[in-house]
């Protein structure tokens, strides 16, 4: 009896630290993925409710709409010239496609919508990635 209780023992005891190493290992070899580098970082109160802001050099804007905000990838989805941003809506300036402010297709010839790029908000400031 003792000596079954005593195998069981060091059974468990095996499982426990070969479950332990297994894990170990797999953290160890887990590929470490890189960051995506933020594109544009800016302090949260510079973006004005019901408005938006161009970062023409990012090729980003940031809109802001009641709760609602989000970043748009100025790259023009026909040939990728930086579409221009207008109160109303976005024109690209090589063919004329045009957008509205959700990046929505108004116009072709491009006939996709602009990508959304992932925002985060890190303290007091907005983070777009992608
Ligand atoms: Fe924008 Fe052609 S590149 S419409």
């Amino acid at each position: 009896m003792e000596a079954t209780g005593r195998k069981r023992r060091k059974f468990l005891l095996s499982l426990i630290l070969g479950l332990g190493g297994l894990g170990l290992l797999a953290r160890f070899f887990k590929p470490r993925l890189p960051q995506t580098p933020a594109r544009l970082d800016v302090p949260r109160q510079e973006v004005p409710p019901h408005g938006a802001l161009v970062y023409r050099q990012a090729r980003v804007a940031l809109v802001r709409e009641e709760e609602d905000f989000y970043a748009l990838d100025l790259t023009c989805t026909h040939l990728g010239c930086t579409v221009t941003v207008t109160p109303t809506e976005m024109v690209c300036p090589c063919h004329g496609s045009r957008f509205d402010r959700q990046g929505t297709v108004l116009q072709g010839p491009a006939e996709r919508p602009l990508r959304r790029l992932e925002v985060r908000i890190e303290g007091e400031r907005w983070v777009v990635t992608g």
